[in-house]
């Protein structure tokens, strides 16, 4: 049974995230997706909303489920049994903050390897700040997100 985990702030999950989960799940046999509590980062949505969010636009995905967690991503890796982590990489100006990041968990745990998925043309560019910044010049987000994100957003952003 091949297992990988897929983890991220997902604050909110855009389609690119939603990109790489489903190229993901066509390669093992089990997808987590771990939704962090990053905490430091301040979240505009509660990690509860961020993990149903998430919960929500992959529940056709048969192989995929999510899970939140608060703590080293190693130590969740080992926790839930995955023993692969699986990253978007959208440009070339991710390599240098993701090679760190692999460095260290290597450091951590050797047995989890990580992977990375390149984005499509159409998803270079995206970010979970840079969606959150158009909904609050009420632009629009439409082909970026999820329909329930977008809801989300524009309730967020009416308020
Ligand atoms: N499509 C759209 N956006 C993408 C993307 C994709 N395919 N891939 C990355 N992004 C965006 C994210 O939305 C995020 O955008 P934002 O900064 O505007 O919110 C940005 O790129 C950074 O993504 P990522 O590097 O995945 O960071 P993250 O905050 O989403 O998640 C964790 C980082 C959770 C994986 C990392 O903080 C972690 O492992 N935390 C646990 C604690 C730990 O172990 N720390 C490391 C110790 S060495």
């Amino acid at each position: 049974m091949k297992k990988a985990l897929v983890p991220g702030t997902f604050d909110p999950i855009t389609n690119g995230h939603l990109d790489v989960i489903g190229r993901a799940s066509q390669m093992f046999d089990e997808i987590v997706v771990g939704v962090a509590a990053s905490a430091k980062k301040k979240p505009l949505f509660s990690l509860d909303e961020r993990v149903a969010f998430a919960r929500e636009a992959t529940a056709s995905l048969g192989n995929v489920t999510v899970q939140p967690f608060d703590d080293l991503l190693v130590h969740f890796a080992a926790d839930i049994n995955a023993n692969v982590v699986v990253k978007g990489l959208r440009a070339i100006t991710d390599f240098e903050y993701e090679f760190q990041m692999t460095a260290a968990n290597y450091r951590l745990n050797s047995d989890v390897e990580t992977m990375f998925i390149m984005s499509p043309p159409q998803y270079m560019y995206l970010s979970s700040s840079i969606v959150r910044e158009i909904s609050s010049f009420h632009g629009s987000v439409e082909d970026l997100v999820p329909a329930c994100v977008e809801k989300a957003l524009k309730a967020r952003f009416a308020e």
